[in-house]
């Protein structure tokens, strides 16, 4: 074989080969299972979104997928590697790989902007201090911030800045994987789009997969190639997969699936007075746990 006709062989086999690979996955805490029997596969370039109701498990689901929630069952693997089985050092490097945009953008309170969006930087390379500052604009600059932010701190900046300071920090070391964990929720629609149009902007750097954790329609629609969705545990009838729908937003907009129409539609129908109920149930399973532990 000529040295192209490896290449282009290698170059196959990556594009068939998936970033990650969830492997029939389980998530416990305690006596508490979040997560049952999930699998799925994210092919590099994708963009999927991950909706589903409150409490379902989605922001477990997006842990589970960087090693920051340990499986109970199954496994997860990043380009083949199983993160459960991976080294402190094998899991630090990938640490470099992905960014992850915190619900509620999570940034340190004490730290200015700049400093915020440089960590990543300052923690795991050794780029001297003028290219940081220098990839630290260009960033806040790539997320429409103006750079006047980075001398301040969170508190000091408005919900959507701060969002997208999240961003900024999450892009810092150029990642093949970034996750984003409610980017939109508590903005206002104008705001929510800026995100979703910064979410299609970031999916169009090299060698970016994304992955989309929502409950917003508009932004499932906008960015998605493919979307899941996923459904509560206790509310699923025994044998039914947990994943209640795997798609493009096109075939979830014709679904006639009533737990998906209900969703879709964001009808609240009986749920307000389900919710009350499975809380309380909840709750006293929760008190009979403790009780049983003491
Ligand atoms: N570290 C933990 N220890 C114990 N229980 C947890 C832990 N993390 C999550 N849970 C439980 O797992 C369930 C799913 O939580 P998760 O945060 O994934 O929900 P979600 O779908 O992201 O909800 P929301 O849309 O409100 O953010 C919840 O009942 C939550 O209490
Ligand atoms: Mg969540």
């Amino acid at each position: 074989m000529t040295a192209t006709a490896i290449e282009s062989a290698a170059a196959v086999e990556g594009a068939a080969s998936p970033l990650l690979q969830v492997d029939s996955l389980g998530v416990r805490f305690g006596r508490h299972e979040v997560l049952r029997d999930i699998s799925l596969e994210l092919t590099a370039g994708d963009t999927l979104v991950v909706l589903g109701e409150s409490g379902c498990g989605k922001t477990v689901l997006l842990k589970s997928m960087i090693g920051l929630v340990r499986p109970s069952a199954g496994d997860v693997r990043f380009e083949g590697r199983s993160l459960p089985r991976m080294s402190d050092r094998q899991l630090a490097h990938l640490r470099t790989r992905y960014g992850f945009v915190f619900q509620g953008a999570a940034l340190f309170d004490s730290l200015t902007i700049a400093e915020n969006i440089a960590f990543p930087l300052r923690e795991h390379t050794r780029i001297p201090a003028a290219e940081i500052r220098r990839i630290t604009e260009s960033l806040v600059d790539e997320v429409g911030l103006p750079r006047t932010v980075l001398a301040k701190k969170p508190v000091e900046i408005s919900g959507g800045m701060r969002k997208r300071a999240g961003l900024a920090r999450a892009l810092a070391l150029d990642p093949n994987l970034v996750l984003y964990d409610e980017p939109t929720t508590g903005l206002d629609p104008i705001m929510s789009d800026v995100i979703n149009e910064l979410i299609l902007r970031v999916r169009q750097r090299p060698n970016v997969t994304s992955v989309v954790v929502t409950h917003d329609m508009h932004t499932a629609r906008k960015v998605a190639d493919r979307v899941i969705m996923l459904y509560p545990l206790f509310r699923l009838r025994p044998g039914d997969p947990q994943v209640v729908f795997d798609g493009t937003p096109a075939e979830l907009d014709r679904s006639t699936d009533p737990r998906i129409r209900q969703f879709v539609e964001g009808r609240a129908g009986g749920r307000l007075m389900e919710l009350r109920e499975e809380q309380a149930l909840a709750e006293a399973r929760g008190a009979a746990g403790e009780e049983e532990t003491a």
